[in-house]
């Protein structure tokens, strides 16, 4: 059974992009698939911009990453780029952190204008730590996020197309588990 980490690295409590980690970290459990998620800004302040990897949070955040096979990366767009608090985060893996991994990227953003964003930006920097294959990104318009009474309200038009994604990073993990033939395993 593939291992998965979802990490968001929204800065607020108030999320949007915390809260797609979680629907989607949802939609993988659903799946029978072994999901965690790491909720970036919960880990201690100090240590993560120290790069303390001794401490025992942030050491047990990079052992989550090196278990997992698959690797969703979830940020809100700011400043055109992936946030901070991620890069952050990314800093701390060592050279190869993403080796023999399948990673998928999504953002949530203000504005279409930078959907490209965690292309141009992320993209590379996740190649640089080795993953094995980074599947399409996907990213969602804020407006087509919401909240009722607590729980995410998406977009019918974005919820399909997000369950599209999810469904290709099952095939690219499957794939990459030499687990047979896309279609075979669980379905998100
Ligand atoms: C400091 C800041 C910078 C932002 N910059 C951009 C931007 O360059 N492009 C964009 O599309 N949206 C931008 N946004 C909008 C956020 O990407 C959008 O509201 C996102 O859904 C926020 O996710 P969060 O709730 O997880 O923080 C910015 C928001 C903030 C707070």
């Amino acid at each position: 059974m593939p291992r998965i980490l979802v990490v968001s690295a929204g800065p607020s409590p108030y999320s949007g992009t915390e809260a797609v980690g979680e629907h989607v970290a949802a939609r993988l459990t659903e799946a029978e698939w072994q999901v965690e998620h790491l909720r970036v800004r919960a880990l201690p302040p100090a240590a993560l911009l120290g790069a303390d990897g001794s401490d025992p949070v942030v050491g047990r955040a990079m052992e989550e990453v090196s278990g997992a096979d698959g690797i969703v990366l979830a940020t809100p767009v700011y400043k055109a780029s992936f946030s901070g608090l991620l890069k952050v985060f990314l800093d701390l893996l060592p050279e190869c952190g993403f080796v023999g991994k399948v990673v998928l990227p999504l953002a949530t953003g203000g504005s279409a204008a930078h959907v490209l964003a965690v292309d141009y930006a992320l993209r590379p920097v996740v190649q640089s730590l080795g993953a094995r294959h980074t599947v399409q990104s996907y990213f969602l318009l804020e407006r087509h996020l919401g909240r009722s009474n607590g729980s995410l309200r998406m977009s019918p038009e974005s919820t399909d197309l997000l369950d599209s994604v999810l469904e290709q990073f099952r095939e690219a993990l499957i794939m990459a588990a030499g687990r047979g033939t896309p279609g075979a395993g669980p379905r998100p």
